[in-house]
């Protein structure tokens, strides 16, 4: 694999081998000359939205406030020591995610969203740690980062965020437009805005261990499958009639122990876990869709995309799309995982499809999860 600019001229493969989950990497000019593709009011009008997560973030007089977007209005940049952060810029955005898509060396498991903070001069969330590993780029102004390797990692109490009881810098960076900065989980860190400024935050998924058993099992719950009813035919007189006996549990744990799950099950529950979208997200539908022969003839001129806010993941022979799964085989297996990984399919490609699968992409169309690709200019 080619050395990648945004990784510090390292392969994917060195950066994770020395890197990832392990020490925090700078790289200046990671993004050489790079003009922040988003602009401050853009953000500014996604943070009065009701479908987007927004948190604004005050600090004075030593007083951390935290308040909850959509916003009706936002304080004057002149104002010192605000920050304004909106999650998911991706899903709005199709510059952020050309730029989330830079880092698909990482896989699509894990790539979360492109979260923007836009910081009044001396703005900041305050010394503390992310559980996720991320990739904090300057996008816009410069900001002061100090970082720590430190093993102490309390809180306040009582804080409306997570501010690290106790902050030891180790290291201090300016970073300026294009400079990014890696971090690995549970890294102590702190940026203050050196002026006003923007910094994108690549971040990523690592679901807990226990949501993913919890939601599995609720997965599995769907498609328990135990025939039959507790019977007890060589059932004995009890002289303690309220005792539980010992026959009846170990019948029932026989049949309990027919509940078994396979890596089939457990891939068909991760596919539609983590292709699902977030609670929050909304498909736009087109506004005045084309009949579907007029979408396939369109689609086979200019190709296909995924929406910005879809999420398309495979597994052998199935393919998992916004939380649901779709058994495929043959060439439409081959096209449609090339739309899953380049998220998008070249209108060519697109005239080989199956009738069955030209007719669910119609479907997917009129849903909002897939669209033609942008006619040429
Ligand atoms: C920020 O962009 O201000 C905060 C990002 C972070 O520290 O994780
Ligand atoms: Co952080």
């Amino acid at each position: 694999m080619k050395k990648l600019t945004l990784l510090n001229n390292l392969t994917p493969a060195e950066f994770l081998r020395d890197y990832w989950h392990k020490k925090p990497l700078l790289i200046r000019q990671a993004f050489p000359q790079f003009k922040a593709p988003i602009k401050a009011t853009e953000l500014i009008d996604l943070a009065k939205r009701d479908d987007v997560e927004s948190r604004l973030i005050t600090h004075v007089k030593k007083q951390w406030q935290l308040l909850n977007g959509p916003f009706t209005e936002i304080p004057d940049i002149k104002k010192k020591a605000w920050t304004l952060l909106v999650q998911g810029v991706n899903l709005h955005h199709p510059k952020a995610d050309a730029l989330l898509r830079q880092f698909n060396f990482l896989p699509d498991t894990r790539l979360d969203d492109l979260m923007i903070s836009l910081a009044s001069d001396g703005g900041g969330v305050g010394p503390h740690f992310d559980s996720y590993d991320v990739f904090l780029l300057q996008a816009y102004g410069q900001r002061r980062w100090q970082i720590s390797a430190q093993t102490d990692l309390s809180l306040i109490d009582g804080m409306p965020l997570k501010i690290l009881r106790q902050f030891t810098p180790e290291q201090e960076f300016i970073l300026e437009p294009g400079d990014m900065l890696y971090l690995p989980p549970h890294y102590a860190h702190d940026g203050i805005a050196l002026g006003e400024c923007m910094t994108y935050s690549i971040g990523f998924r690592a679901p807990t261990y226990q949501e993913l058993g919890e939601a599995f099992l609720q997965f599995m719950a769907d498609s328990i499958d135990l025939p039959g009813r507790y019977a007890d035919q060589d059932l004995k007189p009890s002289s303690h009639p309220a005792e539980i006996s010992k026959s009846m549990l170990d019948t029932i744990e026989h049949e309990f122990n027919k509940v078994a799950f396979t890596k089939d099950d457990i891939a068909l529950f991760i596919g539609e876990y983590l292709s699902s979208p977030k609670p929050s997200v909304f498909f736009n539908l087109p506004p005045s869709p084309h009949t579907p022969p007029k979408f396939l003839k369109l689609a086979a001129q200019r190709g296909i995309q995924l929406a910005l806010k879809s999420r398309m993941l495979y597994r052998n022979r199935t393919i998992f799309f916004n939380g649901e799964s779709f058994g495929v085989q043959g060439s439409d297996r081959t096209l449609l995982i090339q739309l899953a990984n380049n998220r998008r399919l070249d209108g060519a490609s697109m005239a080989t499809a199956s009738q069955d699968m030209k007719e669910t992409l119609c479907v997917w169309y009129e849903d909002g999860w897939i669209e033609l690709q942008p006619a040429p200019a």
